[in-house]
Parts: C-alpha cells; structure tokens; sequence
C-alpha cells in the first residue's frame, strides 16, 4: 500500500475526546522506549510525525495520524515505564487501558516488543489480559538492526516459543527496524487486507 498523506490529527488523555469517525484505527502499545513512535514514523516515511526520544517517558498522550484521509495510526504511551510516580503509572494505565477496552474503532492493536531481549514477563501478561478481554493483536518484534542474525532469531524463537504455551495458535507477527525500513512493506500489506476485509 502506498500511503499518500500522513497528519496529526489530535493528542488526548481521554478515549472520549477521540475523533468521532468510524474510520478503522490501528493502534501501538508496548514497553517505554520499545520503538512505536518511531515505528509510526517509519511506516509513513516521516521522520517528524510522532515525537521520538532516547530516553523512555516521550509518548504520554493518545495521539491520531490520519493516513490516506481514511484510516488512522494510533500512537500510545507506553507501560513499565518505572522513572514517575505510582500516580502517574496509574494514570497512563487507564489512559492506555481505556483506549483499547472502549474505542471500538480500533481494528488491530500491534504489540511491540524488542527483539533484543528475551521474553519478558510484563510483555508476557500484557498479552495475557489482552487475550482475556478478546482484544485483536499482532505482534511486532522491534529494533532488528541491533542484533546479529543468529541472536535475532534466537530471540524471537524463545519468544514464539513462550507465545506458544500461552496461545494455541500463534498471533500474526512482524520482525522491523525503524532504523532500515525492514518490515514496513508486510505491516502495509497486513493493514491494506485488514481494511478490505
Ligand atoms: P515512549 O513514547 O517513551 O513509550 O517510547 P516509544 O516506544 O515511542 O519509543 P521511540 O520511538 O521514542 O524510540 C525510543 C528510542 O529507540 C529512540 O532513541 C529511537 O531512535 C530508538 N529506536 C526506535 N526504533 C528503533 C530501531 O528500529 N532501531 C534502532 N537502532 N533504534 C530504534
Ligand atoms: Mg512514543
């Protein structure tokens, strides 16, 4: 799919202050600093899109990018952020928790977890509760660049592995770099059939 326009549209803490389109959505939720601003900005070749950092904490709003003036791209805050008060884990929590129980125009949320590590188990029971609440997802191994291929796939199998004994089927799955584009053209597909279907 090419995507022809990319603009922000609105950042807010409220899920009901969200557009008011049925337009489908397609959301990014994972670790602090695991990569979705950047993921975003590389799915639409805008390096300016959504505000990246080093430094984990940079995304603490829901923020809407429309594509192609029909669907959006959704970029969340992320969890296990540790650095800020228990008030304002808390507060991200039911920003983040909000969003994927009640916007229903969310067709797919994408779960971004770093290809660099082993499983870990907050990712392990995010994906848990999204199962318990029937919450459609894909997951997306991010940062490919930073390893060497052997340890990369090495992580993702003990991933896919873990994935295994908690799901009888495994959930779609992409290996990206934001840093090399890889992964971008089979994110665009996947979206493109979703919205057809
Ligand atoms: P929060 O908004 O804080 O939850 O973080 P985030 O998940 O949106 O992460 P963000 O996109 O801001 O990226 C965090 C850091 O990782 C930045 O320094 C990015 O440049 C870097 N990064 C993200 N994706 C990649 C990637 O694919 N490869 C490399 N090498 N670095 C990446
Ligand atoms: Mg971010």
């Amino acid at each position: 799919m090419e995507i022809k326009s990319a603009e922000f549209v609105i950042s807010n803490s409220s899920v009901g202050k969200c557009p008011s389109t049925h337009a489908p959505e397609y959301a990014f939720i994972g670790r602090s600093n695991v990569g979705k601003s950047s993921l975003i900005n590389m799915l639409t070749n805008n390096k300016k899109l959504a505000k990246t950092s080093a430094t984990p904490g940079k995304t603490l709003l829901i923020n809407h990018f429309l594509i192609n003036n029909e669907w959006y791209l959704v970029d969340l805050p992320g969890y296990g952020y540790a650095k800020i008060s228990k008030k304002e884990q808390e507060k991200l929590q039911q920003i983040i928790s909000s969003y994927i129980l009640c916007r229903e125009q969310m067709t797919n949320l994408f779960v971004l977890v770093d290809s660099r590590h082993e499983p870990q188990k907050i990712d392990m029971e995010f994906i848990e509760w999204l199962g318990e609440n029937g919450i459609p997802f894909s997951i997306v191994f991010t940062k490919a660049d930073k390893s060497k291929p052997t340890k990369l796939k090495a992580n993702i199998d003990a991933y896919l592995k873990a994935l295994k004994e908690q799901w009888e089927e495994l959930p779609p799955y992409f290996i990206t770099s934001s840093e090399n584009k890889t992964g971008r053209t089979e994110l665009l597909n996947y979206i493109e059939s979703i919205n057809k279907s």
